[in-house]
């Protein structure tokens, strides 16, 4: 049974919510689903804007064949050619074979990639700034490669003012009947998991982000349609303050992620306790995380989020511990950058992991590693409390 909502003039939603998926790209956990949007403009011609992931195929196709209600599809725009938004594109093309695909040339080979399907005479191919005329609502497109991957593409109808954003300004979460952000509050846990969501999504593009920003700060938009979560109408400066914050990689606060990874628990002890001094000496915002428990994209999040990060970690195969070691893989690989870093190791012969993970933070772009660091030999002694305390001291001098 079909489920389609009408958002706008002429302008329908016939995506829907993934309860039932664990890991979002087989990597993020995602305890609230998510949402795989879509969109209908049902002008005198009819735009069909992405398709969705093959989990929710079946009710997306009854939308899309309520809203047109008999009406021909005539165009259907492929935005971002990955499978969360285009595994349902071939049914739509086997479904409506007059109507024509519209992308550009990256589109074009990536579909070609993904389905042995016989395409080009049915593919329109539109470069940045092209125009494509619905009737009432003209549509312009505008290139955002490798926001996430490079042939993505938004789209923006003059008429409306409605950018449709692709992957930009999405979040994890599913939707409880609401469709515009500003029908809920959008609040902590929301804001959370639309940070989760960019930093791991698109975190590692922050210039192309930034580039998709400039862009867009010259169109007029009263309404923002992305392809995961809510759609942005009357608090549209919320979302996109954030995304100039994460993709120039500033911090939102002033404040210390404390990230430890622990086997017998001495390690977590110290972390502990420098949490404990940081809190004495009166900073407010601190965020402790066992890295073996926390998944590493909320940790990624969190790194984002704080201007400081302490890393408190056991040596392990001669390496920093395994879940540490990972995480600092991921922060490198996201680009993370512009952040204060103090270490703690651990090691009961031959601690290594202040010097590794020094490395690693020291290739990433305007990292500042503090002076003062720990050394911890199995566990931590009284005698070593005067470091501790350096470390704190050197850590809220900087905030
Ligand atoms: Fe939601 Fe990059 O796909």
């Amino acid at each position: 049974m079909h489920n389609e909502r009408k958002i706008g003039n002429e302008l329908f939603y016939v995506g829907g919510n993934d309860r039932r998926i664990a890991l979002f790209e087989n990597v993020y956990p995602v305890p609230d689903g998510v949402t795989y949007n879509s969109y209908i403009i049902k002008d005198e011609k009819t735009a069909l804007l992405d398709t969705v992931d093959s989990a929710i195929a079946d009710r997306f196709l009854e939308n899309v064949s309520s809203v047109l209600n008999g009406k021909k599809l005539d165009y259907i725009i492929v935005n971002h050619m990955e499978p969360d938004h285009a595994a349902t594109l071939t049914r739509v093309i086997e479904k409506y074979p007059e109507a024509t695909v519209v992308g550009n040339t990256k589109t074009l080979a990536f579909i070609k990639q993904f389905f042995d399907i016989d395409i080009d005479e049915h593919f329109f191919t539109v470069k940045e700034g092209d125009e494509l005329s619905l009737g009432k609502h003209i549509l312009t497109f505008v290139m955002a490669p490798l926001v996430h991957w490079p042939e993505v593409m938004v789209t923006y109808d003059k008429t409306d003012k409605v950018l449709f954003s692709a992957d930009a300004f999405g979040t994890f979460g599913t939707l409880s009947g609401n469709l515009f952000s500003d029908e809920y509050e959008f609040g902590a846990k929301e804001k959370a998991e639309a940070r989760r969501y960019y930093t791991n999504i698109v975190g590692k593009y922050g210039a192309q982000v930034s580039a998709l920003l400039t862009k867009a700060s010259k169109l007029d938009i009263d309404m923002i349609c992305p392809l995961h979560g809510p759609v942005w109408r009357n608090n549209i400066s919320e979302i996109v303050d954030l995304y100039k914050k994460w993709a120039a990689y500033e911090p939102e606060e002033k404040g210390v992620l404390i990230v430890y990874g622990s086997i017998y628990g001495n390690t977590e002890n110290a972390a502990e306790i420098i949490a404990g001094k940081l809190a004495d000496s009166g900073v407010k915002k601190i965020a402790v995380y066992d890295a073996s428990k926390t998944d590493a994209s909320y940790i990624v999040a969190e790194a984002f989020k704080y201007s400081h990060i302490i890393i408190a970690c056991a040596t392990y195969n001669n390496e920093p511990f395994t879940k540490v070691e990972t995480l600092i893989t991921e922060l490198k690989e996201h680009n993370l950058s512009k952040r204060t870093v103090a270490l703690v190791e651990n090691g009961t012969w031959g601690p290594q992991a202040n010097k590794k993970i020094a490395e690693v933070f020291s290739a990433m772009k305007d990292m500042t590693i503090l002076e003062s660091k720990v050394t911890v030999k199995s566990s931590l002694k009284q005698e070593q409390l005067a470091q501790i305390d350096a470390l704190v001291a050197e850590v809220k001098a900087s905030l």
